[in-house]
Formats: C-alpha cells, structure tokens, sequence
C-alpha cells in the first residue's frame, strides 16, 4: 500500500470529531471518501496532510509521516489541493506554478512537470502572464491543481473540487481528475458529488459521524441499497409506479 492510515483520531480543540479512523490506498489507485456534511471528512483529510493534530499511523510508503508538519508531508508527497482554490492572487499563473517546485525533490523535473500541467490545463498556458486573481474560479481552481502538479505528489489529496464551480467547471474538474488518475497518480478524493465520485474511484469510505461505517469497491457502493437511500438521493425500493403495477 502507498498510504496507510491506521486509527487516526483528530478534532478542534478539546473535541475529537474524528474517532479512530483506518483507510489505505494502493499505488495508482483512486479513494473516494463520501459522507455527510459535519462527518468529519475535511478534518481527516487535514489531519492526514499535517495541517490539524492527531494521533494514528500515516504510512506514506511505509514511512511514518505522524509526526512531520505540513510541508514536510508535502516534501515527502503527500499533498493536498487547497481548499478554496487558494493561489497567490497577485502573482501570475507562471510564478504560482513554479513556486511549487523549488524543492530539491522535484526541481529537476519542474519544467517536464510544468508542459505535463499545460497538456492538462491549455487554458492555464494562454493565461500564463495573467495574474491569478483575474482569472475565473473555474480557472483558479485549474490552477490551484496544477500547483499541486507541480510539487510532484505521490498521493494527491482533493476535498471537494467541484465545491461552488458552474456545471460546466464541474464537467471539467472532473475530467481532469479522470485524466491524472490515467497517468497513474494515487488520488484521494472527498467529494459532496457522491455519484461522481463513487463512478470514477476504485475503491470507497463512507464516514458517518467520525466513523467509518461501510467501505468497498466503488462499483458496489454505487448500487448499495444504503448508500442509495442515504447519498445519492435514490433507494432501490420498487418505485410507487412499479408497485403499482405489481
Ligand atoms: N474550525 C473548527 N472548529 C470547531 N469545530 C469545527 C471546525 N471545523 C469543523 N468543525 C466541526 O467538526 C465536525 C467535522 O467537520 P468537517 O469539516 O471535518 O466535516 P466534513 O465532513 O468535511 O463536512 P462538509 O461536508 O460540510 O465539508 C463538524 O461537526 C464541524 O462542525
Ligand atoms: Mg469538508
């Protein structure tokens, strides 16, 4: 396994809301992660990139990755997408891009990295002398992954990527998910779009109320009886007009 995550416990303050947590994901694989709003989701995915304290194992390769800060984490490979499409707004595409490769690891295949983000993301090309904040959230988002690009991740981490983009942007975010997923990138993806998400992952966690309750292959859960009634807004009970028919 590329990332293991064994009994992880974090929360705000005094309050645990994530309690006792396991998930691994394996080399080249896609994780969802789905579950209700306040389940605790962002705050394992933020406990798991250094950015929230916790207990529990993070096994990045079989390195223990617990105790590192943040960027440490980043360093090693374990890198989260910002939330809110965080960019440096005064800077232009070109400089957001490459101040995410500086670092010894990744510097020497920063510009190999930077034509792989354009292949991606052409409109980031177009936009290169722009500065961010002139560009649109759908195109902020584009770039705030293709800052993640460009730190080289072995595990990217995403805690809903279509949050507040326009259907069409959602359409997009998730072709590029789909299509850094082919490249063979390991991919943990939290999603409020649970249909997306369970269709392009392999595998998934279902967190309710800081537990895991129910995990398996995506496919499966896409037509779980429990997670049709509880996510996806469906249940597989005969509809009213079958019954009747019945
Ligand atoms: N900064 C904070 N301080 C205190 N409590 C917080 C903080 N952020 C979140 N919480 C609480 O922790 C619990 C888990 O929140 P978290 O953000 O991890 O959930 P989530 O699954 O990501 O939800 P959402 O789908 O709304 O993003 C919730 O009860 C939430 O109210
Ligand atoms: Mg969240």
């Amino acid at each position: 396994m590329l990332l293991e995550v064994r009994d992880l416990r974090t929360g705000y303050g005094a309050v645990e809301v994530v309690h006792g947590i396991s998930f691994e994901l394996a080399a080249g694989s896609m994780v969802g992660l789905i579950g209700a709003n306040g389940a605790g989701k962002s705050g394992a995915m933020h406990a798991i990139c250094g950015l929230l304290r916790h207990t529990g194992a993070v096994l990045l390769d079989g390195q223990d990755l617990a105790r590192m800060s943040a960027h440490d984490r980043a360093r090693a490979g374990l890198i989260m997408v910002p939330e809110g499409r965080r960019v440096f707004p005064g800077m232009s595409v070109r400089d957001n891009l490459l101040s995410a490769s500086l670092h010894r690891r990744v510097r020497g295949r920063a510009q190999q990295t930077l034509d792989t983000v354009f292949h991606t993301f052409p409109r980031l090309q177009e936009r290169l002398n722009q500065a961010a904040e002139t560009l649109s959230g759908g195109e902020q988002q584009m770039l705030a992954i293709g800052r993640t690009m460009m730190g080289q991740p072995r595990v990217m981490v995403l805690d809903e990527p279509s949050l507040g983009l326009s259907p069409l942007f959602v359409q997009e975010v998730f072709r590029v998910i789909g299509a850094l997923r082919e490249t063979g990138l390991t991919i943990l993806l939290v999603e409020q779009n649970v249909h997306h998400c369970l269709e392009l992952s392999d595998y998934a966690y279902v967190l309710e109320q800081g537990h895991i309750v129910l995990q398996g292959a995506a496919s499966d859960l896409l037509v779980d009886p429990r997670v049709r009634a509880a996510y996806l807004g469906t249940s597989n009970q005969p509809s009213e007009a079958e019954e009747v028919r019945q």
